[in-house]
């Protein structure tokens, strides 16, 4: 599946963008392990989110088919799961492979994940690592997935010091620590999404938050509740990208999930001279929303602070885009983790920028790109969904025609993308050939 963009076009009207990702995978992973019935509000029918919900399902925990954004939970306690009968294959998913190693370390039983070829090239170390300081055993191919979880073992609590700032691992090691014995407890070198350590409080699980340690006692209850997801930031992003560089857009993005750990876009943008209005801030299910208005605005290279790189992490590729229109150069350091997400993003980034001539020069940690005039060319998206959404917003600003080869995957954290994007105002058709 291609994206076929014609060059031009201006993004208007109100838009809302699909359930936040991270906060839909651990809805569901943590409403499984409940006492009683969840509900979830605002989930992501994306085939990330869906591929956790089918595992979960796989382990014997009743489900209901998603319906306008609505599931029901009947959570099984923590330790109710039963043995899943086959192996558990989570896509492209790097989060749900990731927090279910911890979830899954600490069941009686033995267990299998997997996933698609993207995900059967990420690193699992990272996990494997801490998890088996806990007493887990976890046998991988060479740091890689598959991976193959032991059941039985008796996990104790330990402090870790994240070597890198992830959400990922945090959440692995705290979900793994629900099943020790003591507390477990972890340092964030940089902070990250806290979307595990909000959503643990709504099930009324204590954790404990002093500076950067995290920690939290294991063998505890986790009690139903009532979740309502906020759309994803992560998403939102192409468009406050898109309405920021092309000329007469006046976007208003609905009831976006605005959580300090996820919020470092809004600030690069802004300091590049785009013009975001927030508003209507509010409080939902723990979680801060607002309703973001984007208007076109001049934009200016910067050198993007390192320590918003974790607080934007998933939004570089569409902010590259933004630079690759903005006047001079943007400098991104400290980003080397974009080497390892769904593609390696920097090569995929400076390919790409590359096919539709802006200069750029790579680094080990990140990219420099200089702004200037976008071409027409042909995309490769490494199979990386976010590659993908970006480029499709560099056609707004584009001179000649761009197709994207391979969008497939478009589908794992934005279904309908094609169709939102064009009802904005791009100029996209989608073909098989
Ligand atoms: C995520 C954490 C981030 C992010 C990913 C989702 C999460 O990964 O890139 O898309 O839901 O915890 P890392 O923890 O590897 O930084």
């Amino acid at each position: 599946m291609h994206f076929y963009m014609e060059p031009g076009g201006r993004l208007k009207g109100r838009i809302r963008v699909p359930g936040d990702k991270s906060m839909s995978h651990r809805a569901i992973m943590l409403g499984s392990i409940a006492e009683g019935r969840s509900t979830v509000k605002g989930f992501l029918e994306g085939e990330d989110a869906l591929a956790t919900l089918a595992a979960f399902r796989e382990m014997g925990v009743m489900i209901s088919d998603p319906r306008a954004g609505e599931v029901i939970i009947e959570g099984v306690g923590l330790t109710g799961l039963r043995p899943p009968q086959r192996v558990m294959d989570v896509g492209n998913s790097g989060t749900s492979i990731r927090l279910m190693a911890g979830l899954l370390a600490g069941q009686s039983f033995d267990s299998i994940l997997t996933g698609d070829e993207s995900l059967l090239s990420r690193p699992m170390g990272r996990v494997i690592t801490p998890l088996s300081q806990m007493g887990a055993l976890i046998r991988s191919r060479e740091g890689c997935p598959p991976l193959e979880i032991q059941g039985g073992r008796a996990l104790a609590g330990i402090h870790y010091d994240l070597p890198v700032a992830s959400a990922q691992v945090k959440s692995s090691l705290l979900l793994a620590g629900l099943y020790a014995e003591g507390v477990t407890s972890v340092t964030e070198p940089a902070p990250t999404r806290d979307h595990t350590e909000r959503m643990l409080k709504g099930f009324g699980y204590e954790v404990a938050r002093e500076g950067d340690v995290i920690s939290l006692k294991g063998r505890g209850v986790l009690r139903s509740c009532d979740i309502d997801i906020p759309t994803d930031i992560s998403s939102a992003a192409f468009f406050m990208v898109g309405a920021s560089i092309a000329p007469g857009s006046d976007l208003l993005i609905e009831h976006v999930g605005m959580n300090p750990t996820r919020d470092g876009v809004v600030r690069i943008l802004r300091a590049m001279g785009a013009d975001i209005e927030v508003s209507n801030e509010r409080d939902v299910g723990g979680e801060p929303v607002a309703d973001v208005r984007v208007r076109s605005a001049p934009l200016r290279g910067i050198d993007i602070p390192e320590n918003e790189v974790p607080l934007a992490i998933d939004e570089l590729p569409a902010i590259l885009i933004a630079a690759a229109c903005a006047e001079g150069e943007t400098v991104l350091g400290g980003a080397e983790e974009l080497r390892v997400k769904e593609s390696d993003r920097i090569a995929s980034m400076a390919d790409g920028l590359s096919q539709l001539g802006i200069a750029n020069k790579v680094m080990p940690d990140g990219i420099r790109v200089t702004g200037g005039d976008l071409g027409g060319g042909v995309i490769t998206t490494h199979h990386d969904h976010r590659i993908a959404m970006s480029f499709a917003m560099a056609a707004l600003r584009a001179t000649d025609r761009i197709k994207i080869s391979d969008c497939a995957h478009v589908s794992t954290s934005f279904p309908r993308f094609a169709e939102l994007a064009s009802e904005a105002g791009l100029l996209l058709q989608v073909a098989d050939q």
